[in-house]
């Protein structure tokens, strides 16, 4: 039986499954080259269809990751703001009105469209729970019976954050926290204070910018912005930090009296914004860290589930598993919105309809892929040269490659769900270069110095580079890099000495895995940088993504699949 689950809104995308089992996921952007697309993902539900080889008429079930009616709160904190600043209520209400009317009482017409645009269907439709479908994507693909949930975001419908427990096939809800208090809507505030832009995802921004700061701050957030509210809960004070008039680069006389004016957009970055991001990503940490205590003394489950925009935060993630008793972790990869698709199919399967759960989710190649033959016709149509080889040449000569300073596109297999590149749609280079990292970013990437990059490490060999074993396939926690590594692989550590690793297995990614085998062999260094191929765009998706990138930008060879092309 198959059942298509839908993000509609920011970060839309489509995830196909089949008797639990998932068949294809994509986020929307991929296919219409628009980062954090927004609005109905057609084309990721036709690709989604495609892969399976079906039609709509073959869809028992579609969920969507919203219940569009639940309307009231939003309301209810448009006139609540209007008693603290007029200007708060013009800036909820502009938004509100517009949103309630474009956005979500259009959600009620899905079941038409979907057979407007994809034909006749007999297809049942549901409106889930925002929330419960993070969670959803959390736990029924973590393989644990039972977990201990966390979901965190911005906002679903009026909830923020939920806590629950998953047993089999159930998610029983602990506690909710609702509107205006939100962690991702205060880190979004906070992207916007310095000078980012929440909308284009920056947050990733402020994260990175933090290793470089101190916490000078940390006192005003957590005295004024963010405090506890009992054991299980926060308070966020939107007269001192309002996600609203953030939005609009507005900010109150509170924060600017506390930390001076906004950076705008074109200012130069010093100290002080450091701190700042260092002071707001600390009290993040900690109150997560509160929760998540809580969480475990409430439930005294071993096993902890997360999902949420928030949990993309993976350096409140490692704290999370370094300092708190849970024993066992899955952070879903497509943590953001995009991983709501995934949920809403989940929970229409196993939580509605009582299906035995079957599937771990081991990797997150879930997306299109294409034959080297494919590959081929779309080099020869670039009038590019390529040479094509076996893997037991190409992978050596690949490695080779990078080992002598080169930057490479590869692109292999079916492309990853979630906003990371795991190895079938990234660029990859030399970890032990101290320079790699300022030319990644500045001649490659195009983007700011600060942005950390990551390695793609054999899970063989997590002990000798962390002095601990560690596993997480889908680079989603940051760690402490042992002392003594560090200095062999400088441009994927750090400035505070951490790592974010991707473990890569034999058995989910082997032909990656060899790759990696092939850099050890010639380095003794059993990793990869890996940052995602992408140049200010979403990560390309098909072959002649690739190319295009290739042609537009500044990076030495080409990989797309058994086809080498050299650059220059
Ligand atoms: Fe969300």
């Amino acid at each position: 039986m198959y059942i298509l689950g839908l993000t509609t809104l920011g970060d839309a995308a489509a995830t196909l499954i089949s008797d639990g089992a998932i068949v294809a996921a994509a986020e929307e952007e991929r296919f219409s080259r628009v980062k954090h697309h927004s609005g109905f993902p057609y084309e990721a539900v036709r690709y989604c269809l495609k892969e399976a080889g079906i039609g709509i008429g073959d869809v028992a079930h579609i969920g969507l990751y919203w219940k569009p009616w639940v309307i009231g709160h939003k309301a209810f904190q448009a006139l609540r703001s209007g008693l603290i600043s007029p200007q708060m209520f013009r800036a909820r209400m502009d938004r509100g009105v517009r949103e309630i009317s474009d956005s979500y009482l259009g959600m009620l017409g899905y079941p038409g469209l979907m057979r407007k645009h994809f034909g006749p269907g007999k297809f049942r439709f549901h409106f889930l729970e925002h929330h419960r479908c993070h969670a959803a994507s959390a736990f029924l693909v973590s393989g644990f019976p039972r977990a201990a949930i966390a979901t965190w975001d911005g906002t679903g419908e009026d909830t923020t954050t939920l806590f629950s427990l998953g047993d089999d096939l159930d998610i029983r809800m602990l506690k909710r926290i609702k509107l205006p208090h939100s962690l991702g809507q205060f880190y979004s505030a906070v992207t916007n204070f310095l000078g980012f832009d929440m909308f284009a995802g920056d947050e990733w921004k402020v994260m990175g910018l933090a290793a470089y700061g101190e916490p000078q701050y940390y006192d005003f957030f957590a005295q004024r912005v963010l405090t506890p509210n009992g054991s299980n809960d926060f308070h966020l004070d939107i007269r001192v930090l309002d996600h609203h008039l953030a939005k609009r680069y507005k900010f109150s006389d509170a924060i600017k009296k506390d930390l001076g004016a906004p950076r705008r957009p074109e200012e130069e970055l010093t100290k002080k914004h450091w701190d700042i991001a260092a002071s707001a990503q600390k009290v993040l940490e900690d109150t997560a860290l509160r929760l998540i205590n809580w969480l475990h003394g409430e439930t005294g489950e071993e096993n902890l589930c997360m999902a949420g925009g928030v949990a993309l935060n993976s350096v409140m993630n490692g704290r999370i598993m370094t300092e708190t008793p849970f024993k066992r972790y899955f952070i879903q990869p497509a943590a953001g919105d995009a991983g709501c698709s995934l949920g809403a199919a989940l929970l229409i399967c196993h939580t509605l309809l009582k299906q035995p759960r079957r599937v771990t989710m081991e990797h997150a190649y879930f997306g299109p892929g294409f034959t080297s033959v494919e590959c081929a016709a779309a080099l020869r149509e670039s009038d590019l040269k390529f040479e094509t080889l076996p893997d037991r040449e190409l992978l050596p000569r690949v490695a080779r490659l990078i080992a002598d300073g080169a930057i490479i596109g590869w692109f292999q297999g079916r492309m990853e769900f979630g906003p990371r590149a795991l190895g079938c749609r990234s660029f990859l280079a030399d970890p032990r270069r101290n320079d790699m990292r300022e030319l990644l970013n500045s001649k490659v990437k195009l983007r700011e110095w600060f942005r950390p990059l990551a390695p793609s490490m054999l899970e063989e060999a997590t002990e000798k580079i962390f002095g601990k074993p560690h596993r997480d396939p889908f680079m989603i926690t940051v760690l402490s890099v042992a002392e003594t590594q560090r200095a062999a692989i400088p441009a994927v550590v750090h400035v505070d000495g951490t790592a974010r690793p991707q473990t890569v297995s034999k058995k989910t990614n082997p032909r990656y895995w060899q790759l990696i085998s092939e850099f050890d062999k010639l380095t003794g260094v059993p990793m990869l940088l890996n940052t995602s191929f992408n140049v200010q765009e979403p990560i390309v998706c098909s072959p002649k993504d690739a190319i295009k990138t290739f042609r537009n930008a500044n990076f030495d060879a080409l990989v797309l699949e058994n086809h080498l092309v050299l650059g220059g």
